[in-house]
């Protein structure tokens, strides 16, 4: 019978990778958590009216890559393409303004967009992200980028570049758009298809174009930034200001807009160039969505937040070695299945495993060659080797493998030198 594979750009990861993506979780929630972020978990699926309302009908997700579809019962479902409209309906619906005035919460877990896989870029993938509800900025707005930086620094990925933009107020950005759209509609002929299409829907997006002759267009496009009210810029310059003062580097691209109609004033993406990223390399894009929680049926309140993508982190993080994963590997003399010596091997696992070291037991009788060669396999630190003339006289072997040492010692007095020897590794 013909074998199923998993769906198209979403992936298995194996037990052998699964330390990475631990690794990279832990770094993040240890990070956020010194900037006093908490954990919110929501549901993988949403009405699809959350996703039109806050990314916007005529944007790249909600027009071609959502997984939408209608449950038994009828409703109109998705599978979150993002973490942000989750979050914002979950503050919402549960009132949370009511009990702090300024909400800092962070997100791990799947998104989903039926994008064209290529490296970094999936339609399954990992979104580690935060936002913050109810601060204005534009200290929280530095403080948020910093956040970002901080971890991709604590995850070893020196190669980044800070691009940082504004896009002013929601009547800032409409403002722009009939001038955009003033100035693009005589080049519509010109533009590539998808840029001309997204004159009639959303204009912005025609800025960050990758095609050529679309660049060469925008080239001489108005500005957003002299479009941009004083209380808009003086906002920019203090986020500009904070980040100097925090030693966080940037540079401006006043093209960047980012897919999602909800941003409004700062914008952010952090491009990664090492590892083994191609042309996916936003590991990280954020920025603020002042006018989303109204939008959304709530409070006023300004919001602003980032995720970062883990398949990518992943990808600029590069090759690296496994820690080692098991402390102990019991070797046992094969001989009788049922044998004392066999009891007493399995009796010991599980008191050492009760003391809280990681043990790997063979207790199938295989070779003692075989049971050695997996020890190594397994990345165990030490060999406890139960072997018949010793174990009759109540005492075992004990092998430090990296070190290449032996001692034999009585089997009650193990326990404590592993406890000592592993703590000392650690
Ligand atoms: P986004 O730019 O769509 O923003 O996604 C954020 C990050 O997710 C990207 O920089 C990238 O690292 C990763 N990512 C996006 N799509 C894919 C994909 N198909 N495969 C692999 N990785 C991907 C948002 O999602 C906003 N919700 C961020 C935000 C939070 N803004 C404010 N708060």
């Amino acid at each position: 019978m013909a074998s199923i594979s998993a769906v198209k750009g979403m992936n298995d990861i194996l037990p052998k990778d699964v330390w990475r993506w631990h690794h990279i979780e832990r770094v993040f929630q240890d990070v956020a958590a010194t900037y006093g972020f908490r954990e919110v978990r929501t549901p993988i699926v949403e009405p699809t009216q959350l996703f039109l309302r806050s990314i916007g009908e005529a944007t790249d997700i909600v027009e071609k890559e959502m997984y939408s579809f209608v449950d038994k019962g009828d409703d109109a479902l998705t599978i979150r393409p993002e973490g942000t409209a989750s979050a914002v309906r979950a503050y919402i619906e549960h009132s949370v303004h009511a009990d702090e005035p300024i909400s800092k919460w962070y997100y791990l877990g799947p998104m989903f967009r039926r994008e064209r896989p290529a490296r970094g870029r999936y339609r399954q993938f990992y979104q580690a992200g935060v936002e913050v509800f109810g601060d204005a900025g534009p200290f929280v707005d530095a403080e948020v980028i910093a956040l970002a930086v901080r971890i991709l620094e604590k995850l070893g990925i020196q190669d980044i570049e800070v691009l940082l933009n504004s896009l002013g107020t929601g009547d800032t950005k409409a403002r722009y758009r009939e001038k955009l759209l003033t100035y693009l509609t005589p080049f519509s002929e010109s533009l590539s298809p998808d840029s001309k299409r997204r004159l009639g829907t959303n204009p912005l997006r025609v800025l960050d174009s990758k095609i050529e002759k679309d660049r060469e267009i925008c080239q001489n496009a108005p500005r957003l930034h002299d479009v941009l009210t004083d209380e808009d810029r003086a906002h920019f310059d203090s986020v500009k200001n904070v980040l100097t003062r925090l030693g966080i580097r940037f540079r401006e691209d006043a093209n960047l807009v980012r897919g999602l109609d909800y941003y409004s004033r700062t914008l952010f993406e952090i491009q990664g160039r090492g590892g083994e990223l191609g042309a996916q390399n936003a590991l990280c894009g954020g920025g603020r969505y002042d006018g989303l929680m109204r939008e959304l049926g709530g409070q006023d309140l300004p919001s602003i937040g980032f995720a970062m993508g883990l398949e990518r982190l992943l990808l600029a993080m590069g090759e690296s070695k496994e820690p080692q994963s098991m402390d102990v590997a019991l070797v046992v003399e094969p001989g009788n299945a049922e044998s004392d010596l066999r009891l007493d091997a399995a009796a010991f696992a599980d008191s050492l495993r009760a003391l809280g070291l990681r043990v790997e037991s063979d207790l199938r009788g295989q070779s003692l060659k075989s049971q050695f060669r997996r020890a190594d396999r397994i990345g165990a630190a030490f060999v406890v080797l139960f072997a018949g003339n010793e174990w009759k006289s109540g005492r075992v072997k004990v092998k430090d493998l990296a070190a290449h040492a032996e001692q034999e010692f009585e089997l009650s007095l193990v326990p404590q030198h592993l406890l000592e020897k592993i703590a000392g590794k650690k």
